[in-house]
């Protein structure tokens, strides 16, 4: 048994002192929590003062008892108004730490850009829509006969040998990745009523090496109009109208006499452009013709009573002349950088 103390007004006093300033040098409430045994709870002073009051003699006892008791509640109220001090002041902390302003300045994030070929492709395709005429599409992985044969290409045409063409494996099964989108012309005729009109965007695949002008994979676009009636003037307004949407109101074009399988006549069509960086020029632009009357017997059409006409042109190339882009690497290499500069269009 521990040593009596002297339940007095001193004693009592000291312990209590002693008590307050270990509670008030907790610096946080795991320190805090850590005291408490040893100032309000079994350990303390205070309550091994409290286990003398039954040696006292009974007359003494409700003296001391209330001296203890007073302590007690002091002590007691001194550890919680402490220790929600403490946790106030911790959760405030944290909250502080936690906090976002809402109302800051973002750093600065780019929304990206569509790469210039596909706005491109979409401002060919809206001037076209506007007229009439429909969007065409048709498969990359395309059927050897919709890609030459249906399109009057000779069997030993040079267009089919290995160094322009890719052909899926296995050789019989007649597969190319399209190398260009003329063969959409055919399944636009079988797959549509007469009249037909249509505008056909895509991808196309040829074995060239990158480089500054070329690409295994690029762009064209092809255009299609069998109708009865049409004619070579209907073909020239049409890809007059064209060039002025695209090249300004003091385009023009020039068609030179040329070959093509699935056009008779052919012809290589030029742009005067007014806007040329250096200067306006002419510019071989694509592609064109009177479709070739066995094109439209491939499609089960009359060339007696239906007559058309095609075109076709490279995206890249003409995005390379007219926003003078001197390196197909830039079109193909998807620097955010380079799309931005076309402007952020959705
Ligand atoms: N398909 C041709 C090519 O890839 C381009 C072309 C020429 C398309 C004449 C046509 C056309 O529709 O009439 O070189």
């Amino acid at each position: 048994m521990s040593e009596a103390l002297s339940i007095t007004q001193p004693a009592v006093d000291a312990i209590v002192a002693q008590a307050l300033a270990a509670i008030a040098s907790a610096s946080d409430l795991n320190e805090l929590k850590s005291l408490r045994g040893r100032v309000v709870g079994d350990q303390s002073a205070i309550a091994e003062l409290n286990a003398q009051l039954r040696n006292l003699p009974n007359d003494q006892k409700a003296a001391a008892g209330a001296l203890i008791g007073k302590a007690r509640g002091e002590l007691n109220a001194a550890y919680s108004a402490r220790e929600s001090e403490m946790f106030l002041a911790e959760e405030r902390a944290k909250l502080a730490a936690e906090s976002v302003d809402v109302t800051a300045a973002p750093s600065h994030s780019r929304f990206g850009a569509r790469h210039p070929l596909s706005l491109l492709m979409d401002q060919i395709s809206d001037i076209f829509v506007g007229m009439g005429w429909e969007i065409a599409e048709g498969p990359e992985i395309e059927n050897e006969w919709f890609n030459f044969d249906a399109l009057n290409f000779d069997a030993d045409h040079p267009a089919r040998a290995m160094q322009d063409t890719f052909f899926v494996e296995p050789v019989e099964s007649h597969l190319v990745l399209r190398t260009h989108t003329s063969p959409v012309q055919v399944r636009s005729l079988l797959e549509r009523e007469l009249p037909v009109y249509v505008l056909c965007p895509g991808r196309v695949f040829r074995t060239d090496e990158l480089d500054a002008t070329h690409t295994p994979v690029f762009h064209q676009v092809e255009g299609l109009a069998v109708d009865k009636g049409l004619t070579m003037a209907d073909l020239k307004g049409t890809l007059e109208h064209f060039a002025r949407v695209m090249f300004g109101p003091d385009a023009q074009i020039r068609l030179r006499p040329s070959f093509f399988p699935f056009t008779e006549p052919s012809a290589e069509l030029d742009v005067w452009h007014p806007g040329a960086k250096g200067g306006a020029r002419w510019v071989e632009w694509g592609g064109c013709g009177m479709v070739n009357p066995n094109v439209l017997r491939a499609a089960g059409i009359d060339p007696e009573v239906y007559s058309g006409f095609a075109f076709g042109m490279g995206i890249e190339r003409t995005l390379m002349f007219r926003n003078d882009v001197k390196d197909m690497h830039d079109m193909v290499e998807a620097d955010i950088r380079f799309s931005e500069q076309f402007g952020v269009t959705l």
